[in-house]
């Protein structure tokens, strides 16, 4: 069987590595992919960008692929299952109208309140005068959220009013374009998060392992957002309770609420959760795809053929798959970034070590880069996840750890504290 996997990130390269460990799958295509996709054996990178779905479907047609799986979530609120379905091809993934989950928070809360999944007290407006008035009824802290895909930079946590209030003035003057048309206020909630990532067929939802990112730039979660600094799974913090309780409080009522809407929704429905110290939950988003990095942890830790599994969401017969098996113990991963990132930053550094830190016992999925000449060079500012799997989370980080030792590019930064919050 031929895959091809859409993206170029560490997702997409842990999503290829993963589905190459099957004797099944004769080979990978990765559309654009990057310098870890061009180097893993088995897979390809083509020359195709991710919103070029006539070249996608030409492509699959061409080399006979049976499934493509969607790595993020701008082809997906563009249409791309819609349209390569509609070419006779399967593909992992929602359609248009279930992106919406992610394209439109609007969206997604009148769908968790119509579900009555538990979310944070929101307000959606399209005026900026009424808005500014809910937000001094309301006071800070406040959380404040473009409508729509941001590249992850429309949320705002404000801490006083005044910052709520410049962050309306940037969402409304366009600083976000039509993601700004509408702006979802909610109440700021507190505690940690974890990313609930699930597979489904549309009918029958099931969990993955919890995975907890570490979203801040800085050690000890201080600094500025990120697209995510380093990741492990499972997370304690989601307990098996807790995760009973997504299931039945926010997974199937979600998947009944698209059903009720007529959505056939198969793919990934990831939940943003947050849980408050007293074990309490609630979804601060939903996501349409894949998590980065969640799934560069989950993923080593799934023993259950991966392409089995995405088979059967697209062809929905998940219902009959057998329960979804683990390996024991912990997966973490940990991000070498551009000196910068999250702000401006280089590109085009040669990045050296990557065998030895394989050597050490981590494996490296690419995310920023590209093969330059027959190196690999930094093409990004999430450059390099390097994972390891262990007994426990202090194995796990400590493999992970030895192998990013091995590795130099000019400008690398990473945390040296991943994992923090279960190694104390
Ligand atoms: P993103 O996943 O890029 O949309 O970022 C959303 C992030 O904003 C979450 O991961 C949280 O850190 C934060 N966030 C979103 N909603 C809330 C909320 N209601 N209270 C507190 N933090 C929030
Ligand atoms: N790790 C956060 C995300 O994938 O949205």
């Amino acid at each position: 069987m031929k895959v091809l996997v859409v993206g170029n990130g560490g997702r997409e390269h842990a999503l290829a590595w993963k589905l190459l460990q099957s004797q099944k799958i004769e080979r990978v295509f990765c559309a654009p992919g990057n310098g870890g996709t061009a180097t893993l054996a088995g897979c390809q990178n083509v020359d195709v960008t991710v919103d070029d779905f006539q070249g996608m479907a030409k492509l699959a047609h061409a080399e006979g692929i049976s499934l493509v799986v969607v790595g993020p979530e701008v082809p997906l609120a563009k249409g791309i299952s819609d349209y390569l379905q509609a070419q006779g091809l399967m593909v992992f993934g929602p359609n248009k109208m279930g992106a919406q989950i992610e394209a439109s928070k609007a969206w997604a809360k009148a769908l968790m309140q119509e579900a009555g999944v538990p979310t944070a007290k929101a307000a959606v407006f399209t005026d900026i005068v009424a808005a500014k008035s809910y937000i001094k009824s309301q006071g800070a802290p406040i959380v404040v959220k473009a409508d729509g895909l941001a590249a992850g930079k429309g949320v705002i946590v404000a801490q006083a009013i005044a910052e709520a209030e410049a962050a309306l003035d940037a969402i409304f003057g366009g600083q976000f374009g039509s993601a700004g048309n509408f702006v979802v206020i909610e109440e700021c909630l507190v505690g940690q998060e974890v990313s609930v990532l699930a597979l489904t067929d549309g009918l029958t939802i099931r969990p993955l392992l919890p995975a907890q990112d570490h979203k801040r730039i800085g050690e000890g979660d201080t600094g500025e957002n990120t697209g995510g600094m380093g990741a492990y799974a499972p997370a304690p913090v989601a307990t098996p309770a807790m995760m009973a309780r997504v299931q039945t409080e926010v997974l199937e009522p979600t998947i009944a609420a698209l059903q009720g809407k007529g959505i056939d929704y198969r793919g990934v429905l990831y939940a943003g959760l947050m849980v408050a110290p007293d074990g309490e939950f609630k979804v601060l988003e939903f996501n349409c795809r894949f998590g980065d990095p969640e799934t560069q942890v989950i993923l080593p830790m799934l023993d259950t053929p991966l392409e089995d599994l995405l088979l059967a969401c697209v062809q929905q017969r998940l219902g009959d798959m057998p329960p979804i098996t683990w390996k024991d113990g912990a997966s973490a991963t940990v991000v070498a970034a551009s000196g910068g990132y999250p702000g401006d930053y280089a590109k085009g550094k040669v990045i050296t070590g990557l065998q030895e830190a394989e050597i050490a016992g981590a494996t490296v999925f690419h995310a920023g880069t590209k093969l330059l000449d027959s190196q690999v060079v930094s093409d990004g500012g999430r450059v390099l996840n390097v994972t390891a799997i262990g007994a426990d989370f202090k194995q796990a980080l400590d493999r992970a750890y030895a192998g990013i030792a091995k590795i130099e590019f000019a400008g690398m930064y990473y945390r040296r504290d991943i994992g923090h919050r279960v190694m104390s």
